[in-house]
């Protein structure tokens, strides 16, 4: 069901100018996608709500646009050379690849699932009175299952900490993990596999260098820290943002543009005292909630998870879930990185990244609490939340997308009724005073229906149609994309009706 979901997502995002396959003539890249005509400016939309909130709406926040190719021992310092891997394991039968991690984490999965069945089962038998927790804690099959999941769980977060590729294995041999394709228990050891993306750099082989495509944005931040911190003047806790694009080799990438070996991320380090970055991290987590509940998807769509398994570089770390339509899984990250990076990149370049602390007299690394959420997961995360198939009155059927006004590719669309007898022209006028102040297009193709329909597939808020009446009386008739209803409305104040639902202003 939910799996036809994205599939359906899939479908409309290509037919109708969102996202396409990346070189679809040669039948696509596999996990590479490009955005189309609405997409980009969708994605535009939510980048810069994204950066408006962060940047322009924070006294004690800057933007940077560092670039993608950096010193190759930028990666060294970061851990990222040593440490940036995903353990990996092939099924010899189906010659399937998969993460070891994935494999072991849909087994606890499938428990989580029969746990939460007993559970529901049980409260339809008992109705009102039942207590979950009191179930949950003495139920004997649920605490049985409670208990396989605890045991496995425990293994994997220690062999996933230790690096521990030979237990990873055994987890899955002793959970009679099969491949999901052949069916069979034939797996190869679980090897480390590193995701980054390398190229070389320079002319002639003797004086070209390996380097990287940066696998994140963060460590532009943290190298261009002290420049920005002196030349902006900046005092702690401060923070600096970046968007831009970040390269995986992923082993396994599928689920559309969730996991995808291009993407972009929009990042923000703070830069704090050290000892204050629980409150801090705490604070980001809270605000970044609430960032992504303004967009009104939905509050029962979002929940965090609290890492048991942290990041070489973090003390600390959560993610902002999301309820796509393969289920509950990460939009963006929250994470406590400590001083590990700055203290890096001072080791490894041996240039001081200090800052002096007026009110306490004193030098130190700052702590850094990060903010991390992919740009293409979110853009998943909105078109999934706003794809509608609705059953209308009369018997007919229209797909509409409930996008956020504000994010809408079109905000408008301008439909004179006909295109003759000065109707063409009046729109024209109107067309070209709209979109002085937002996006809007002009649609004089088909009947009026149709054209509605194909708006609503694209999310446009509006539309506004152009009769014999407005050249008589300069009204025109604007209908609402979610509700249908249709209002006469005087034309000068068509600017005003837009620009208060479509602005940005209305999330921030
Ligand atoms: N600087 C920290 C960092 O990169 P991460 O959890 O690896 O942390 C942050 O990535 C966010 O980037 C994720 O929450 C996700 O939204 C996005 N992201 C990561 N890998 C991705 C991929 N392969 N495709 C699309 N988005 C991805």
């Amino acid at each position: 069901m939910q799996d036809d979901l994205l599939k359906k997502i899939i479908s409309h995002a290509k037919e109708y100018g969102f996202i396409f396959p990346s070189s679809d003539i040669y039948d696509g890249l596999s996990a590479v996608y490009d955005y189309a005509q609405n997409g980009v400016e969708l994605k535009k939309n939510i980048r810069e709500y994204w950066w408006r909130s962060m940047v322009h709406m924070n006294d004690n926040i800057v933007g940077i646009d560092a670039a993608i190719f950096m010193h190759p021992t930028t990666w060294k310092a970061s851990g990222h050379v040593d440490a940036f891997n995903d353990p990996m394991i092939d099924n010899k039968d189906s010659k399937k690849r998969y993460r070891a991690d994935n494999l072991i984490e849909d087994y606890l999965g499938k428990i989580e699932d029969k746990i939460n069945k007993e559970v529901e089962k049980a409260a339809k038998r008992f109705g009102d009175s039942f207590d979950a927790a009191m179930y949950k804690s003495t139920n004997p099959r649920v605490l049985e299952y409670q208990q396989k999941y605890d045991a496995v769980n425990t293994r994997f977060n220690k062999a996933m900490n230790d690096n521990d590729m030979a237990e990873m294995k055994q987890i899955i041999e002793d959970c009679e993990i099969v491949c999901p394709l052949s069916g069979t228990r034939n797996w190869t050891e679980v090897r480390q596999f590193n995701l980054m993306f390398s190229t070389q750099v320079g002319s002639v082989s003797e004086d070209s260098s390996t380097i990287y495509l940066r696998p994140e944005t963060a460590q532009g931040i943290f190298v261009n820290y002290l420049n920005v911190q002196k030349t902006g003047r900046m005092k702690i806790p401060f923070g600096i943002a970046q968007t831009g694009k970040a390269f995986r080799n992923e082993i396994v990438a599928r689920q559309f543009i969730f996991r995808m070996r291009e993407f972009e991320q929009m990042e923000m380090q703070f830069f704090v005292r050290p000892g204050t970055e629980m409150e801090w991290y705490e604070k980001w987590k809270e605000t970044r909630l609430k960032w992504h509940t303004a967009l009104g998807l939905g509050e029962e769509n979002y929940r965090f998870h609290n890492h048991e398994k942290l990041a070489h570089y973090a003390n600390a770390a959560a993610d902002i879930e999301f309820k796509f339509p393969m289920g509950f899984k990460e939009l963006e990250g929250i994470h406590s990185r400590t001083d590990f990076d700055l203290k890096q990149h001072e080791q490894f370049s041996g240039k001081k990244l200090q800052y002096f602390d007026p009110e306490l007299n004193q030098n130190y690394v700052p702590y850094v609490v990060e903010t991390s959420v992919g740009l293409d997961r979110l853009f998943l995360a909105v078109l999934s939340a706003s794809y509608k198939e609705e059953k209308l009155e009369d018997g007919s059927e229209r797909v509409v997308l409930n996008l956020p006004a504000p994010l809408a590719p079109v905000k408008v669309a301008v439909l004179p009724l006909m295109p003759k007898d000065g109707l063409d022209i009046k729109a024209n006028e109107i067309f070209n005073t709209l979109r002085k102040h937002i996006y809007c297009v002009k649609d004089e193709k088909d009947a009026i229906g149709k054209r509605y329909r194909r708006q609503d597939a694209i999310g446009t808020p509006y539309c506004i149609t152009v009769d014999h009446q407005s050249l008589e009386d300069n009204t025109v008739t604007i209908r609402y994309r979610d509700t249908m209803a249709q209002e006469r409305v005087n034309v000068a104040d068509l600017v005003n009706i837009v620009n208060d639902k479509c602005s940005l202003n209305s999330l921030l």
